[in-house]
């Protein structure tokens, strides 16, 4: 089966442009301190795997599930954490690595989740913000790309559990969802 869509929203070398770019900016704010980097699964996978590999500083890993109800293409605000995390979070410098911020609804409950778990310090690094759904009083500490309110897939991000794999971002034809 061919993929059908709209169009790419942002190219493959956009992306690693990118990415090495905040690679560069988080390191050099976390020169001093220990850093524990949280991959938000499923969505985060591929941004995760490549930030990493861009960070100049030596960091701890750990994963974390989050999972929303709601409609096909939007949050209904209800959030189940499901906690796979092993390293400690007390004290810690904590940085959540987002696929995309809508709402704001998903990361907002991660980050209160690892302050009741008495993180020192959280912020949050999303590859996509979609500022014009905005629901919660979130702001990204680093943010990729600003864009658009329209439903994208790729690099991580999947409509009904498809389209992960895709190495770019692409918005789907109306007809594909
Ligand atoms: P929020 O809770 O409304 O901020 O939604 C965040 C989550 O919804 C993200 O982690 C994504 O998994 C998913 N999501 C939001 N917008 C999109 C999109 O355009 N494409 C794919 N997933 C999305
Ligand atoms: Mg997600």
């Amino acid at each position: 089966m061919a993929f059908d869509f709209e169009k790419i929203l942002i190219e493959k070398h956009t992306i690693e442009k990118r990415v090495i770019e905040l690679g560069k900016k988080i390191s050099s704010d976390y020169t001093d301190k220990e850093l524990l980097v949280i991959c938000i699964l499923k969505g985060s996978i591929l941004f995760f795997a490549d930030l990493i590999r861009s960070l100049s500083i030596p960091v701890k890993i750990d994963f974390i599930k989050a999972s929303s109800y709601g409609t096909r293409t939007s949050t209904s605000g209800e959030v189940k954490v499901n906690d796979l995390l092993s390293e400690k979070i007390k004290g810690q410098s904590v940085l959540l690595v987002e696929d995309i911020v809508d709402s704001g609804f998903t990361i907002k409950r991660i980050l209160d989740f690892f302050m009741e778990q008495g993180a020192a310090d959280v912020r949050v690094c999303t590859l996509l913000d979609k500022p014009d759904r905005r629901a919660t009083d979130i702001k990204p500490d680093y943010s990729g790309f600003t864009i658009p309110d329209e439903f994208v897939v790729g690099y991580g991000m999947d409509f009904d559990q498809k389209y992960r794999n895709l190495p770019y971002i692409a918005v789907l034809k109306e007809t594909e969802k």
